[in-house]
């Protein structure tokens, strides 16, 4: 019988100290989030948008977790937990079906501005956990985490990861007669970004079965991508799974 954790392992958990933030990491913050929202005003979705500001994330500092957590937790039941860094796929899926999001939480340095291979609270928190505050997606991502954490095959789970990257890492969506993002990985950087809109990558409709069944490399730029027509059809996919 397949069994999901119910609780993180506590080794894996960490706590926020926000007062340890120094004056270089706020200013990081800062100017990613000034050199993203740029781009996004024009490209991002109007879910993020919104989402960014019914979760209260400011501009100019790198956010407090559970004061974030104090508005996001209301809306859609989703908070974001503090870990150390990857988790393995078991437990990231488990705590998706629980509604919360594992979250990085030191800040790249300034030297690394624009790409850093591991995930830091930059991309964590500003790429994904707006996204978390519209009813809609955040029940698409909670079915997700169920759906992925109760596989055991490793073909589906291949399967359930391309669903994960094309769509919460990598998704794009069709707003106003316009392709807009709000993958993550789009989200948080300028370059990924710029490319999923140009000539260089091929966007065509989403559809379950060539999502699933489409490869990805994670460290190119991503040559094909899957737009949807707004989010409740991502909510349909995974509830036929
Ligand atoms: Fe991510």
């Amino acid at each position: 019988m397949n069994t999901i954790n119910t609780v993180l392992p506590p080794q894996l958990m960490i706590s926020q100290c926000w007062a340890a933030y120094t004056p270089a990491d706020h200013d990081v913050w800062r100017t990613l989030c000034g050199r993203r929202m740029a781009q996004l005003e024009h490209v991002g979705s109007r879910v993020f948008l919104e989402g960014m500001r019914n979760i209260g994330l400011e501009p100019d500092r790198v956010p407090r977790l559970e004061v974030m957590n104090a508005r996001l937790a209301p809306r859609t039941g989703w908070r974001a937990i503090a870990v150390t860094g990857y988790l393995p796929a078991p437990e990231f899926f488990a705590c998706l079906a629980r509604r919360e999001f594992p979250t990085t939480v030191t800040l790249r340095p300034p030297e690394q501005l624009d790409y850093l291979p591991e995930p830091d609270i930059f991309h964590d928190v500003f790429g994904h956990v707006p996204m978390h505050a519209d009813p809609v997606f955040a029940d698409f991502l909670q079915r997700f985490g169920a759906v992925a954490a109760a596989a055991r095959e490793e073909a589906e789970v291949r399967r359930l990861t391309r669903l994960f990257w094309f769509t919460v890492e990598f998704g794009l969506i069709r707003e106003g007669g316009e392709t807009k993002v709000y993958g993550s990985g789009l989200i948080s950087s300028g370059a990924d970004c710029a490319n999923a809109l140009s000539e260089h990558c091929e966007r065509i409709p989403f559809s379950l079965d060539a999502v699933m069944g489409q490869e990805f490399e994670i460290d190119h730029v991503q040559p094909r991508l899957f737009v949807v027509e707004n989010y409740q059809e991502l909510f349909e996919a995974v509830e036929r799974l």
